[in-house]
Formats: C-alpha cells, sequence, structure tokens
C-alpha cells in the first residue's frame, strides 16, 4: 500500500492486486536525455526495474508507455523510443517487443499486446507523437486503456502532468501505483511531513518565482532556509546589496522581501551566502575573484559561493537530520564555478542525515561529483518534485485508486 500524507490517504500499489496472466499497462517515465541518437543517462530506465522485473516475474503481460522529449503530437524518428527499448532489453536481460507506430497504437501493435505470452514485455512507440496525449484526450486515453487490464502508474518524473496516458487512462480502468511511485513519495512526503530534526532546506537555481511556492510550503516545516545559487542575488538585491551584473529576477523581489519576513516572523533561519566568487564575465576561465556578499563590483557578477560560505553550510548540513536540497548554488557546470555546488554535495555524502535531492539539476550536480550513491534519495522527477514539495497534489497520483476502493 502507498500512503499519501495528504489525509493520510492509502492507495492500491501493484502488490495489493492479482497480476498473473493480466495486461498491465504501465506508464513509465522514460523521458532521458539523449546526445547524437545515443541515451547519456539510463537513471529513469534502471528506476523503473523493479517495478517491471515485479510484473514479469509475477506473470503479467507487459505492456510499457512512456514520452520521450517534446515532438508536439508530430511522429518523428529523432524522438523514438527504439533506443530505449534496447536499453531496457538490456538492463533486463531479457527480450521487450518495440511496437513501433507513428500512430503509438494500430492493428499491428494490438495483435502484438493481444499475444503477449506472460512475463513478456513491449514498450509502446512514443505517445506524445500524437497530439491527443498532452491534450488528456478522452478517445486516445480509451484507446489506451483498451490495450490492458489494469493501469499501472510509475512515472513519477510525468506525475504533475495530467495527461492521456498519466491521468486519462484510469477512467477507464482501475489504477494502482508501481514501486517507484511509492519510493519517491516516500522520501519527498514523508521527510518532509514529519522529519527528523533539525530538518534544513537548500534551495538554489536561477529564479526565485520558479521556487516561490516550494520555499513556502518548506518555509513552515524547516528548521533552517539556504538559500544559494542565482536566487541569492534576488534576496540580495532585496536587502539592498550591490549585485553587480549577477543575475537577478525583477519580479522576484518582492517576494524574497516576504520570504525574508516570513521567515523571522516565524523564527525560521534564512541563510544567505556570506561571501561570493565573482567573475567579470559568464566564462569558465573569466577572472574571478572572492568578494563580500555585500560588496560584488559594479562590473562582476556572481558565479559560486565563497569559502566562508561553504564553511557555513558544511557546518548546517553536519548538524542536520534531514535535508531537502534543490538548485545548484553555483554555475557548476563550469569547473571554475563548481565548488560551491561540489562542497554542499560532499557535505551531504559525508552527512548521516537523510539527504532528498529534488530531480533536474542537483540531481545532474550529485551525478556529476559521482556520489549519487551516498544520498538517501535522488528524485527522479524534476518538475515533478518541486510540485510535490509544493504540497501539490500530483494528478497522475490522483488518479491511484484509494485503497477501499
Ligand atoms: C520531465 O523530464 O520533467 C518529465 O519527463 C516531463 O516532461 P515534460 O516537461 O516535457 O512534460
Amino acid at each position: 500500500m502507498l500512503r499519501l500524507f495528504k489525509g493520510g490517504v492509502m492507495k492500491k500499489t501493484i502488490k495489493d492486486i492479482a497480476l498473473r496472466g493480466k495486461r498491465t499497462l504501465v506508464r513509465c517515465d522514460f523521458n532521458v536525455p539523449m546526445e547524437n541518437g545515443e541515451i547519456t543517462d539510463d537513471t529513469r530506465i534502471k528506476a523503473a526495474l523493479p517495478t517491471i522485473k515485479y510484473l514479469m516475474n509475477e506473470g503479467a503481460r507487459v505492456i510499457l508507455m512512456s514520452h520521450l522529449g517534446r515532438p508536439k503530437g508530430v511522429p518523428n524518428k529523432e524522438f523514438s523510443l527504439e533506443k530505449v527499448a534496447e536499453r531496457l532489453s538490456e538492463l533486463l536481460e531479457s527480450d521487450v517487443i518495440f511496437a513501433s507506430s507513428d500512430s503509438v497504437i494500430d492493428e499491428q501493435v494490438r495483435k502484438i499486446a493481444e499475444g503477449l505470452k506472460e512475463g513478456q514485455v513491449m514498450l509502446l512507440e512514443n505517445l506524445r507523437f500524437r497530439k491527443e496525449e498532452t491534450d488528456n484526450d478522452h478517445d486516445f486515453a480509451k484507446e489506451l486503456a483498451s490495450l490492458g487490464d489494469v493501469f499501472v502508474q510509475e512515472a513519477f518524473g510525468t506525475a504533475h502532468r495530467a495527461h492521456a496516458s498519466t491521468a486519462g487512462v484510469a477512467e477507464f480502468m482501475p489504477a494502482v501505483s508501481g514501486f517507484l511511485i511509492e519510493k519517491e513519495v516516500k522520501f519527498l512526503g514523508d521527510a518532509v511531513a514529519d522529519p527528523k530534526r533539525p530538518f534544513v532546506a537548500i534551495m538554489g537555481g536561477a529564479k526565485v518565482a520558479d521556487k516561490i511556492k516550494v520555499i513556502e510550503n518548506l518555509l513552515e516545516k524547516v528548521d533552517t532556509l539556504i538559500v544559494g545559487g542565482g536566487m541569492a542575488y534576488t534576496f540580495f538585491k532585496a536587502k539592498g546589496y550591490e549585485i553587480g551584473t549577477s543575475i537577478f529576477d525583477e519580479g522576484g523581489i518582492l517576494l524574497a522581501e516576504n520570504i525574508m519576513k516570513k521567515a523571522e516572523k516565524s523564527g525560521k533561519d534564512l541563510i544567505l551566502p556570506v561571501d561570493i566568487v565573482v567573475a567579470d564575465k559568464f566564462e569558465n576561465d573569466a577572472e574571478k575573484k572572492i568578494v563580500d556578499s555585500k560588496k560584488i563590483p559594479e562590473n562582476m557578477m556572481g558565479l559560486d559561493i565563497g569559502p566562508e560560505t561553504i564553511k557555513l553550510f558544511k557546518k548546517i548540513i553536519a548538524d542536520a537530520e534531514t535535508v531537502v536540497w534543490n538548485g545548484p548554488v553555483g554555475v557548476f557546470e563550469m569547473d571554475n564555478f563548481a565548488e560551491g555546488t561540489k562542497a554542499v554535495a560532499n557535505a551531504l555524502a559525508e552527512s548521516d542525515c537523510v539527504s532528498i535531492i529534488g530531480g533536474g539539476d542537483s540531481a545532474a550536480a550529485v551525478k556529476k561529483f559521482g556520489l549519487e550513491g551516498k544520498m538517501t534519495h535522488i528524485s527522479t522527477g524534476g518538475g515533478a518534485s518541486l510540485e510535490f514539495l509544493e504540497g501539490k497534489e500530483l494528478p497522475g497520483i490522483a488518479v491511484i485508486q484509494d485503497v477501499n476502493h
């Protein structure tokens, strides 16, 4: 059973239903990064393996579906899931039938689905080759549902989208969750709702506006909120500091002011960088120096946190019992400005705390530094993990049946 914190609702998982011989229509998030037609990171494929293997072992007939990129409703070989089928087959050490069809479902695909033997696996073509997918079209959802007996929601990364394959389909068949959804909800949900304290959130990334709701929601729950990365300059601006040519988010100034007021009122520590690595241009080999946060030179931009800030952040992380990290604290993609983000990742890796990494850039940073094995949980969802941390009910999770259904 999957326990959702909101209202304590219990949702059904694949463990709660009979699977032998059942055609299970499984929505995965195989939206993996590709370069020159090759998969560059298969994390999301690996994340779905426990569910797929369980279904195979239980004798289900497994029909997998996913989107890849944003082909905008038009069939396009560049966005084909064929490579995913190949990689999945290698990882499973078992055949995966790739049901290649520009229309996702046609007579041939239907025949393959009908002829699947117990434990056999097939993968449909990119759902977004059909415009009806993102439109959450009723008829397309019905068409998808007609392939199977039960819907398994496994696509945490896409659970914030109300599309035909993530939400609509559940109107036509019973819906249960796979293990990945269960795991993500457990870590992102429980850690935030019932954290071991001190509970610290580290927020980074460029724009305050993108993360304002997460910050507001987390601020109520954390003991300490650390703000780093590009969004720190909006906070500096709100405090009246000189920020030189650093990026900032004009519309976010008021939001930053409000967050600082709220933190003060509720007695929460809001920690901003005390020193900054500045550079004369946005380039890895730019001239750089360390300055006090209040004194960023007029013609320079902040690209990373400085050594005093690293010490400060490390101490807070070392004392924490739970840390949620979302967004890098510097331009970690450039090696000369990666120190701060690397230090945060290392501090988390060394700590015994429950470390939860929101998907997207912070997950990419942890991987870049080879520390993924040292974190308690790295979310497979970028946008989805943000919306989940905002406290929103995700449409793809809402459609999963309650236990007492
Ligand atoms: C993601 O990578 O965040 C998900 O796969 C959703 O993709 P989308 O933003 O194109 O809907």
